[in-house]
């Protein structure tokens, strides 16, 4: 999928987690976090230690299992990105900063977080219910926000049941996405982070390492730190002015972090989503008698992703392997780089 669509990815290599790495995480948290789950925050924790050493200025982090759209890179991002400079330039705030075009994001001291593939985020949790009655459109307006065109998205009918609902309750037009401040995030498919938020996230907001207060028994999920630390990170404004009303409560610790959480946008719907299948962390769990069924979101989205022959919300994606090729054939990925992802044409049966 990324050769197809013509971007770059660093596959850091995972260590063999060990049963010592396990225990030493269990310590002095709930102890009913499963195996798998601490898998998952181990994996997490290690790219960010990667990102942290590369030097490099931001990361997106990517789950190994998530599918994306052919015109990910030739029409999503740039919309996305422009959506998110729009709002992330201290500009907004300070009329003596330049808007820094060298910023594709926006300015990377104005956000911690962006939430670019999730299960939703659908501004409160799902077992509250998703649509009319449930969220207003004032949810929407009443936060920073920016509406876009897209025409990569899914028509309505085609976007999962929760999101339509959504979509309907926020009276967006059809094929438009909102880039919003992050009100109830599920799932951490794929996030970019500064290195401010990779470093207040390793060290405080979701570490691996024993928790310094007992009291806190820590999540049980990665994700579910995230969710906490952006929903901690709300009020602080992103951008983030001097006269700052919610910074972080440690005086020492305030040059260092904009917030006592994250400052984290979604862009809703998400363009990383993951793909139907078998989970490895369901295989660990299975051998230790512990059967995970399928996430509430995915099992309401079930149908229509067989019915649609695609992964949740993707218009034209790579799951069930459209448009493979074999690894020494030159001739067709060429083929495919320039018509599917340059191009944007989904060559599938009936799809042209
Ligand atoms: C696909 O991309 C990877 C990473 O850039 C590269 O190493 C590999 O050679 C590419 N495959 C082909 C067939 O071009
Ligand atoms: C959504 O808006 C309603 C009506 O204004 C309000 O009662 C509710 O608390 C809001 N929910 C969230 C999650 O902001």
């Amino acid at each position: 999928a990324a050769n197809v669509t013509g971007i770059d990815l660093t596959i850091p290599s995972q260590p063999a987690w060990s049963e010592d790495d396990i225990n030493k995480f269990r310590e002095g948290r709930d102890s009913d976090i499963t195996v798998g789950s601490i898998y998952a925050w181990l994996g997490h924790n290690n790219a960010l230690q990667w990102f942290l050493k590369s030097g490099l200025e931001t990361a997106l982090i990517l789950e190994d299992d998530v599918d994306w759209d052919i015109q990910l890179r030739s029409l999503q991002v740039p919309l996305a990105a422009n959506a998110a400079r729009s709002m992330l330039s201290p500009s907004r705030y300070l009329s003596r900063f330049k808007v820094d075009p060298t910023h594709y994001w926006g300015d990377t001291s104005a956000w911690d977080l962006l939430y670019l593939g999730h299960c939703g985020d659908y501004f409160t949790a799902v077992d509250h219910g998703v649509g009319r009655g449930h969220q207003y459109k004032e949810n929407l307006t009443s936060i920073p926000h920016k509406l876009f065109k897209d025409p990569s998205l899914p028509a309505r009918r085609d976007l999962h049941p929760y999101t339509a609902a959504l979509f309907d309750v926020f009276e967006l037009p059809e094929q438009t996405r909102a880039f919003h401040r992050s009100k109830f995030p599920l799932c951490t498919f794929g996030y970019a982070v500064t290195r401010a938020a990779a470093e207040h996230l390793v060290n405080d907001l979701a570490p691996i390492a024993k928790l310094k207060t007992s009291k806190s028994k820590g999540s049980h999920a990665y994700d579910v730190s995230i969710l906490k630390a952006c929903r901690n990170g709300f009020d602080t404004p992103s951008p983030t002015p001097e006269n700052n009303p919610h910074p972080h409560p440690d005086p020492k610790l305030r040059h260092k972090y904009a917030s006592p959480g994250l400052r984290c946008w979604t862009l809703n719907s998400e363009i990383f989503h993951h793909m139907p299948g078998g989970s490895m962390i369901a295989q660990v769990e299975a051998q230790k008698n512990h059967f995970v069924g399928i996430p509430p979101v995915d099992r309401v989205g079930a149908e229509q992703v067989v019915q649609r022959g695609e992964t949740s919300n993707i218009g034209c994606g790579f799951w069930r392997g459209a448009f493979r090729f074999d690894d020494g054939d030159k001739k067709r990925l060429a083929y495919l780089q320039e018509e599917v992802g340059r191009k944007g044409r989904c060559l599938k049966e009936g799809r042209e």
